[in-house]
């Protein structure tokens, strides 16, 4: 047995023994222990912290003296004298080992660090971004023996970081000289290395060790809004999160509108393509400016869309996708350069990764909300729905995932309702109706109060009562369903129905009067017949979408629900119910993923090995394609009625029971509910 010093590393329980002197740099590096080190041991970047253990350790077999380490040498002294060392640390490259010794590596100082995620179900992400920073040291040029500087580099990095295949685009070139003099040689790199690992790209160049961090992107760039996550590519941390209005709306609500701007006008493709790119080049910017980052250090963007927006952004005509087959110009996964798409507000060298597509009406959403919640993984039959301008569908286990897209419109998200709006600071977002006095009361984004809770009006003063969002809308449709305001086709009752003035006549029909602000010079806010068709489409393609899948499979219910988007993350499952929006499951099995395409993007832009595991899961993943399936239309008809026709949801008689009006047109019928699958 060697009689050389034993080193325990702490939390992997990885331990070896080392000579005497040996830095615990090494001995970590020689075992495999993940400990970060960015200056490659040269007392720099601060990166290989560790903290040692002393006393008696009986489950480790050892007593660890004080002097089992080096005293602190000048490095140490020198970096805790200008940056501070938390109390207890050492620096892992400068300490060195005298006697045995159990070293615990902070999670700060572990490379694949893992990142929480808030969301309860959510997975942790492992830390392996495809940009990372290293720090080389580079030969100085000599007359006798010719080379470039870059050569230099490459030689250093392959010497020192045994990376090999690097190179590097004009604006570093343009940049290596400058930096390597001021940095006396030592020059802090960004390098991009992707998942296959095949060639290194350098992004960036400092002098010296580079200290102001890497930062990527991660936008889920949907028809109605871009959402942008910063993110600390070191650390995995969201630091701003942001979005805006998609500007292409101004071409099409929804994305057939925008194919068919396309096919009537020429170049209508290049005006939407720039407006697009526009708007990403405005959202990167003002996020970096709320984190206070400097936004050519953002090196990388993980971009998830649908496939229109997907050829949009890269400049690609969508016309094939407004027709059957619906072919893609690709349904690979891409990485480009950012400024091949004109994102001239990240770093020049920036890259881009696009997930890939599932196919031509399910794109790297989807595929995005499929890295988030994993249905290929899960035990139990599991139906996932992100609910936006298009909503995505999936539906499957570990043994099938089916997936597909629904034309589902911008009424959930309160486009197309009369006094609909975005869920912002004002808008009504809950609701519930008395059955007895038909009276309402509600709650606005930005206040815990309910209407007719005390101090509710000073609460909402700031922001007024503005309009009704999506979540809000839904609420109240269910809401006047369970009251007896609105029969099962939909149709609002009169006055003399409903036994409520707030029933006002509006030509031919009725609409219900939810809150009037006029005495204030705010709005009348009403739920029209108009809104109530606008979400009796909506749900239905949701409904039918699903449906279809469910058809696929053979299943007649599903095991749990799943409710993605940052739209689904607000839905009240009861009311999605009560609406038929969703096929019925219990209510304590329809969870919110809050935005799984948003956090998809963010796991890709974290973890390289995620892009690989989703270019294989995508492969997998069997597509359902709804405009050309003829019981789509069924489907669609039959969920209609609120709540379905033909599959009521029993679970409601638990919390209500829904009145039997008819205020004109026939109601739908009541069926039994089916069996889970079908033999
Ligand atoms: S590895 Fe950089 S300071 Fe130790």
């Amino acid at each position: 047995m060697s009689s050389d010093p034993l080193v325990i590393f702490t939390p992997s329980g990885k331990r070896g023994h080392f000579p005497v002197g040996t830095p615990i740099l090494t001995a970590a590096r020689q075992l495999g222990v993940d400990l970060d080190s960015v200056c490659g041991g040269r007392g720099i970047c601060s990166k290989c912290q560790i903290a040692p253990s002393f006393g008696d350790f009986p489950k480790h077999g050892v007593t660890v003296s004080e002097t089992a380490l080096s005293d602190w040498n000048a490095v140490e002294e020198r970096y805790d004298r200008i940056r501070g060392l938390k109390q207890g640390r050492r620096l892992g490259c400068q300490a060195t080992v005298q006697g045995d010794v159990v070293v615990d590596v902070p999670p700060e100082s572990q490379v694949h660090r893992q990142v929480v995620r808030k969301a309860a179900s959510a997975r942790p992400i492992t830390m392996d971004p495809a940009t990372r920073l290293v720090l080389v040291e580079v030969q100085e040029p000599d007359m006798h023996e010719p080379s470039g500087d870059l050569e230099r580099v490459q030689d250093a990095l392959r010497d020192q970081w045994s990376i090999e295949h690097v190179h590097a685009g004009l604006p570093v070139l343009r940049k290596l000289q400058p930096a390597l003099r001021k940095g006396e040689w030592k020059v802090s790199l960004a390098l991009h290395t992707p998942a296959n690992m095949e060639q290194t790209r350098i992004l960036d160049v400092w002098p010296g060790f580079h200290e102001g961090g890497l930062y990527g992107l991660a936008i889920d760039l949907g028809s109605t809004t871009i959402a942008a996550h910063l993110c600390d590519l070191v650390t995995g941390e969201v630091l701003a999160s942001s979005g805006l209005m998609n500007p292409q709306i101004r071409f099409g609500e929804d994305l057939m509108s925008r194919v068919s701007y396309v096919m009537m006008n020429p170049g209508g493709d290049v005006e939407m393509t720039n407006a697009v790119r526009e708007a990403i080049n405005t959202l990167a910017g003002e996020i970096a400016a709320e984190a206070q980052v400097d936004p050519a250090l953002i090196m990388e963007t993980v971009v998830v869309c649908n496939p229109v927006m997907h050829h949009l952004l890269l400049g690609i005509d969508p016309v094939e996708l407004g027709q059957a087959p619906f072919a893609l110009a690709t349904s690979g996964s891409l990485t480009l350069p950012a400024r091949d798409l004109d994102l001239n507000a990240l770093n020049a060298e920036a890259q881009v990764y696009l997930l890939p597509c599932i196919a031509g009406h399910v794109g790297a959403d989807a595929a995005a909300v499929a890295l988030s919640e994993a249905p290929d993984k899960s035990e139990d039959l599991v139906l996932i729905v992100d609910v936006g301008t298009n909503a995505e569908i999936l539906l499957g286990d570990r043994t099938r995932v089916l997936a597909c897209s629904s034309p589902t419109g911008p009424a959930f998200e309160g486009a197309q309702i009369s006094s609909g709006q975005r869920a912002a600071p004002g808008a009504i977002e809950r609701v519930e109706i008395d059955p007895d006095t038909k009276e309402p009361r509600f709650r606005v984004i930005g206040s815990d109060l309910w209407s007719d809770d005390p101090g509710f009006a000073e609460a909402t003063a700031a922001t007024g009562v503005t309009g009704i969002c999506g979540s809000g809308i839904i609420e109240a449709v269910a809401e006047m369903r369970m009251a007896g305001l609105l029969d099962a086709s939909g149709l609002i009752g009169s006055a003399a129905q409903t036994g409520t003035t707030r029933a006002e006549p509006e030509g031919r029909t009725h609409a219900y009067l939810l809150h009037d602000g006029t005495a204030d010079g705010g709005p009348r806010i009403t739920v029209t017949q108009g809104d109530i068709r606008a979400i009796q489409l909506a749900k239905s393609a949701l409904y039918a979408g699903a449906r279809l899948l469910m058809d696929q499979l053979e299943v007649d219910t599903v095991d749990r629900v799943v409710l993605a988007g940052a739209f689904g993350a607000h839905i009240s499952p009861k009311h999605a119910m009560v609406l038929g929006m969703i096929p019925d499951a219990p209510l304590d099995k329809v969870t919110s993923a809050g935005n799984a395409a948003g956090h998809g993007a963010r796991i890709a832009l974290c973890n390289r090995a995620a892009r690989t595991q989703i270019e294989q899961t995508v492969g997998r993943i069997h597509k359902v394609e709804t405009a050309v399936e003829p019981r789509f239309q069924e489907h669609f008809v039959a969920a209609n009625a609120i709540p379905h026709a033909t599959d009521p949801f029993p679970e409601l008689a638990k919390v209500t029971t829904l009145p039997a009006v008819a205020f004109g047109a026939s109601g739908g019928s009541d069926g039994g509910r089916r069996r889970r699958r079908r033999s």
